[in-house]
Order: C-alpha cells, then structure tokens, then sequence
C-alpha cells in the first residue's frame, strides 16, 4: 500500500500557523514506538524533552539527564517520524555559562541524532548560547516561566511570575529571545493574561504548558497525558487516557492466565 504524503513541518510551517490563527500541538515522546503514534496521528511538534529523566528513567528532576542520554532518546524518536518537527531538550549542565560548550552540545544533538531544532530554558541568562547555537543555523527554542532545570532555585512548582517584576523579566527575556533569532517559545505555568499579552506581542509562535488559551499552541508531557502517570496532577493537565490502570488490568490478566495455564491455548502454539 502507498504510504500517505504529508508535508513535513518546518519552523517556516509553525510561523505561518501562527500568521493565519492555527493553533500547534506538541507532545513530548522519548522512544519510537509512541513517536510513531504521536506522528501519525499528525501531531505538529513532537519534543524530545529532558521530562524523559523523570517519566523514562525514574529520577525526581531533570537535572540528571545526560547529553548521551538525550541523543540516545532523539535518535529512537528520529527513526519513526514521517511528518512532525523533532525538537530535542538541550539537557542542564550543557549550555549554561559557556556558550561554545552550548554549540557543541547542539552538533551533537543536531549530528548524532537528525533533530530538527533544540530547545533551552532561560532568557538573559543564555542568550550568548543562544546566539552562537543560532549562528551555526541551527534553530532554537526557548523555554521561560517554570523552567524545571532551575527547581532548586525556585523551591516550588507553583505558577511563575504572579509578582510585577518576574513578569516584567519575562516580557524582556521574550523579546530577546524573538530579536535573537530563536522560532518559537515555550512558556510554562504562568498567568493565562500574561501569557496571552507575550504571545500577541511577539511574532513567533508561543506554546504554551499551564499558560492558558492565549498562546499559539499547546504542549503536553505524552506520559501525562495518557494516564501512565498518576501522581501528577496539576490544574493545567487533561487525561484523555487512564493507561496506568488499563496496563495494569493487562498485566493483572496476562499474570491470571499463565497461572492457570490458560495461556497459552490450543490456537496459540505451533
Ligand atoms: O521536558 C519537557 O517535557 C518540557 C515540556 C514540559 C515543555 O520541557
């Protein structure tokens, strides 16, 4: 059978989505098989995000995650898209403070992996990364708000720049991040008005994570999403799937079967 054509989405494809009010979906995925499914179903971003340190490997931040680690991820997700833009998590500890250390682990994303685009939190901060990641032509996205590689200097998970100044901060990083080339923004857990004020006041694409309807388009962690977590539960999250408790029953049965030598029949043997 013909396999479908899709036109492939490019950051050109996400600007014009956000010039003619088309709202972008974006889903993390860290493996092939679910990207497979994400792609698709015709997903528009597929995010290889450093969440997998904490929903594939377990640890209770991103911190730990290593650049091996998400190239490994981006290269499993790589091999199964046909259509989505594939933006990879540039992992803590390789881009802060020194920005050819910053380029370097872009190549390596970029070279080891065939990601389209990376994604780095932080405005001022970065934006000498930024700039010299930018200037190879490689295509950046930011990332300000609740930046989680930054947990242990906020102290919390609760909704970022409620207070005039962090928001007044984050209207500037913004604009820097627009005026330094990056193509689009992630803004995560912050007031729905000033998420929206942002995204009007910028021309690149806005997606937003706990940011309200204003933004250009919406992005979710898959494993959320699906139900295969079940302790998270912040306000900004819909479950379309309670998969935890569908995979146990599975697996609960699969267990109930071999044990009583159900499994497998007469039809399932050679
Ligand atoms: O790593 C991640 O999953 C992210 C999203 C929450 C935006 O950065």
């Amino acid at each position: 059978m013909a396999k479908t054509e899709f036109k492939k989405v490019t950051t050109h494809t996400l600007h014009e989505m956000k010039m003619r009010g088309e709202k972008i979906s974006m889903l993390t995925a860290y493996d092939f098989s679910f990207a497979k499914i994400i792609d698709d179903a015709q997903i528009d971003v597929i995010l290889v995000g450093d969440s997998a340190s904490n929903v594939m490997a377990g640890h209770i931040s991103t911190l730990p995650i290593t650049l091996d680690q998400m190239i490994y991820h981006a290269q499993s997700v790589i091999r199964a898209i046909d259509r989505a833009l594939v933006v990879v998590d540039l992992p803590f500890g390789s881009y802060q403070g020194d920005s050819k250390e910053a380029l370097k682990s872009a190549i390596r994303i970029m070279k080891e992996s065939g990601a389209h685009a990376i994604k780095l939190e932080g405005g001022a901060e970065v934006i000498e990364s930024v700039k010299r990641i930018l200037s190879a032509g490689i295509p950046v996205m930011g990332h300000l708000g609740l930046t989680p590689q930054s947990i242990f200097k906020f102290g919390t998970y609760t909704v970022r720049a409620k207070e005039e100044a962090e928001a007044n901060k984050l209207r500037t990083d913004a604009k820097l991040l627009e005026e330094a080339g990056c193509f689009g923004i992630v803004l995560e857990k912050i007031p729905a008005d000033l998420a929206k004020e942002v995204t009007d006041s910028l021309n690149i694409p806005v997606i937003g994570i706990g940011a309200g309807a204003g933004v250009d388009g919406q992005v979710l962690v898959l494993h959320d999403l699906l139900g295969i977590t079940k302790e998270f539960n912040p306000r900004f999250l819909r479950r379309y799937l309670n998969l935890y408790d569908s995979v146990k029953g599975a697996v609960e049965n699969y267990i109930k079967d071999v044990k009583s030598q159900d499994f497998p029949n007469d039809k399932e043997q050679y």
